[in-house]
């Protein structure tokens, strides 16, 4: 055996030991099924497990299976996802369950082609998935698997290919137990080797580190350089009638094409007396709001013309806002009337 593969075995085995002493009991982990593993693996994108416990927890309920899943109705299963942000992924999860279901699926494919061919499924989604619920050889590759790889062999940023990651990822990879070690290393990037002040006296990899043998955790792997803020204003019209009727509009902006929000329109340039700001990614919106009152016949004509392509329009009475899958622009808009 080359020094090289002998130094990856130890690695193997002293994180899998770490691993099956130290693994939490996090809500997916419990009765394991594709289904539920999929779910949690499309909320732990973007966003931290301690947000995602509970919401898991709560669409679980409501969704236990795929096939309830696809019989949904895409409202409940926004409003189900309030609070994770990243409303995309719930639609594409809906929209994954519906296109199974249609093809007489009953589970998550077990295949690499069949997962991909999933909307929201992309190559960490699949590769998390295949190995957690079949076993399959693949390694998933997230924000804090670089970091963790990055300092055990000092590298760099991975290219825009994932390189030199991906082939380290691969070389490293468990293949007997490959759910296990994907998750394993997911745990570590997010309990042990931190991006500040990592726990390195706690983890069981610094023998074999890089980094850590030359005292420069902390500089593995180097920031990514900041994308700057784009500054728009944004005017948004407050459209009701005298019941506290309310015309939403779903698909004209962009940003947040899948959300009920009042008619909005992007100004190129912040306006003058901005009422509050609204960030998106690296947008910054200066929001302008304007309340206008129609009177009910008005506000229903005005639901029923046609928005752009792609753009639908409804009234809203205040007592159905709550179950609506809101942004936290209509709720900062409807603070200024
Ligand atoms: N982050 C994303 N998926 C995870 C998992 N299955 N276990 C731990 N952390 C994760």
């Amino acid at each position: 055996m080359s020094p090289q593969a002998k130094q990856d075995t130890k690695r193997r085995r002293a994180l899998l030991a770490w691993y099956d002493e130290n693994r939490r009991p996090l809500p997916w982990r419990r009765r394991p099924n594709p289904y539920r593993i999929w779910v949690a693996e499309i909320m732990l994108q973007q966003t931290r497990i301690a947000v995602v416990e509970p919401a898991y927890r709560r669409f679980l309920e409501v969704f236990p299976t795929l096939a309830s899943l696809a019989q949904a109705e895409e409202e409940d299963v926004l409003s189900l996802w309030s609070g994770l942000g990243y409303y995309s992924r719930a639609r594409s999860l809906h929209r994954a369950a519906r296109q199974l279901q249609d093809s007489g699926e009953k589970q998550f494919p077990k295949t690499w082609k069949g997962a991909m061919d999933l909307p929201g499924v992309g190559a960490y989604t699949a590769a998390a998935v295949l190995s957690i619920a079949y076993g399959e050889p693949h390694a998933a590759i997230d924000g804090n698997v670089i970091r963790v790889l990055s300092r055990l062999e000092c590298l760099e940023r991975p290219d825009s290919r994932g390189a030199p990651h991906a082939a380290l990822a691969g070389r490293l990879l468990a293949r007997d137990r490959a759910g296990d070690w994907n998750q394993a290393v997911m745990e570590l990037g997010e309990t042990i080797c931190l991006p500040r002040a990592p726990r390195c006296p706690q983890c069981p990899l610094r023998g074999t580190c890089g980094a850590f043998a030359a005292d420069a955790v902390e500089r593995h792997p180097p920031p990514k350089p900041r994308r700057a803020t784009q500054r728009l204003g944004l005017s948004v019209t407050v459209l009701r009638d005298r019941h506290g009727r309310l015309l939403l509009e779903r698909g004209a902006f962009e940003h947040l094409d899948h959300l009920w929000l009042p008619p909005v329109k992007v100004l190129p340039a912040p306006p003058a007396r901005a009422d509050f700001k609204h960030a998106i990614l690296h947008r910054s919106f200066a929001v302008k709001v304007d309340t206008k009152i129609v009177s009910v016949a008005q506000l229903d004509r005005i639901a029923e013309r046609k928005g752009a392509a792609g753009t639908e329009r409804r009234v809203v009475a205040p007592d159905e806002l709550a179950s609506l899958g809101r942004s936290s622009l209509l709720t900062k808009s409807l603070r200024q009337v």
